[in-house]
């Protein structure tokens, strides 16, 4: 039985990092700095790690098939040339919420790039509620709109068999299930699947297992959680070395590591101090259990 071991390994200082990504062709990770701006790539292999600007805030980064990355950006969704560095307008969401942004999103198993708002903080976690929605971009670049009212639109996956959807409203300090159709993309029947500890902040970015255990980055309260959502109940717990932790992906070999992003916004020089490691990137290794490859946006 091996030993759970957790590592800094992207030494940054981010604002939020967030949207973590592994790229297997390469050995990367991309992820985004939402009040960066920026976009990052690290190189697993070679240490180092490119960035670039984007225009305004970005929630999220996923890959596209026909190359390059899409993004959620300020109000909009966008196509990213990672080569020429250069970002193109795919449409807009939110028109009438002048102080919306994108926050988290992620692909569907049918190449649909799902992605969320929420109105802008005036310290993290504190914002008008109700105002976000849940958006899908699909591969003709039409945009669903799954849901409104939503507080802070967060973490997003999907179960192994698709059957599933899974989806984070930070605010409501829970985890929530759907009934999802990969054909149409429509989801149905939300329910509750597991609502957070007082000592376990808030639940923000999410990832699932392929034993379909979804884990939970929750912010504040420096861990992951690893949720059974059959059974709703928490099956392990993995604390950081930072508070701030803000979502997690599966990657490297194998899809064996997790890798946890976390954030420095909102934090005093006496907590900065304190957690010299806030805003890296942070690989979990020894847990015993893989990821899926991350799905490419099909339009
Ligand atoms: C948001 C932050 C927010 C944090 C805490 C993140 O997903 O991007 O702005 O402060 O969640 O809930
Ligand atoms: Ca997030």
């Amino acid at each position: 039985m091996s030993s759970v071991k957790v590592e800094c390994v992207v030494k940054t200082r981010s604002d939020i990092g967030e949207s973590p990504v592994w790229e297997e062709r390469d050995d990367t990770l991309l992820y985004v700095d939402i009040y960066g701006p920026s976009i990052s790539r690290w190189n697993s292999l070679t240490k180092e790690t490119e960035t670039m600007s984007t225009e305004t805030y970005v929630g999220c980064v996923v890959p596209r098939r026909s190359g390059g990355y899409m993004i959620g950006e300020g109000t909009r969704f966008a196509a990213v040339d990672w080569d020429k560095r250069s970002i193109t307008t795919v449409t807009h969401v939110d028109t009438d919420k002048g102080n919306n942004r994108f926050n988290d999103g992620k692909v569907d198993p049918a190449g649909r790039f799902f992605a969320g708002t929420m109105s802008m903080e005036v310290w993290p976690a504190e914002l008008e509620r109700g105002q976000g929605s849940l958006y899908a971009l699909q591969p003709d670049h039409s945009v669903i709109k799954h849901f409104g009212q939503v507080d802070l639109s967060n973490g997003l996956d999907w179960s192994p068999d698709h059957l599933v959807f899974y989806y984070i409203d930070s605010l409501k300090y829970m985890v929530e299930a759907f009934d999802y159709d990969v054909q149409t993309g429509g989801t149905s029947n939300r329910r509750l699947v597991y609502k957070l500890g007082d000592d376990e902040g808030i639940p923000d970015g999410m990832c699932v297992d392929i034993d379909g255990k979804l884990w939970v980055a929750c912010y504040s309260a420096g861990r992951v959680i690893r949720i059974d959502p059959q059974t709703g109940t928490r099956l392990q717990t993995v604390r950081l070395p930072v508070l701030n932790t803000t979502s997690c992906c599966f990657g490297g070999k194998d899809y064996s590591d997790l890798y946890v992003t976390s954030a420095t916004r909102g934090m005093n020089e006496e907590a900065l101090a304190n957690q010299p490691e806030a805003g890296g990137i942070f690989k979990i290794t020894g847990l015993g259990v893989k990821g899926s490859p991350p799905h490419s946006f099909a339009g």
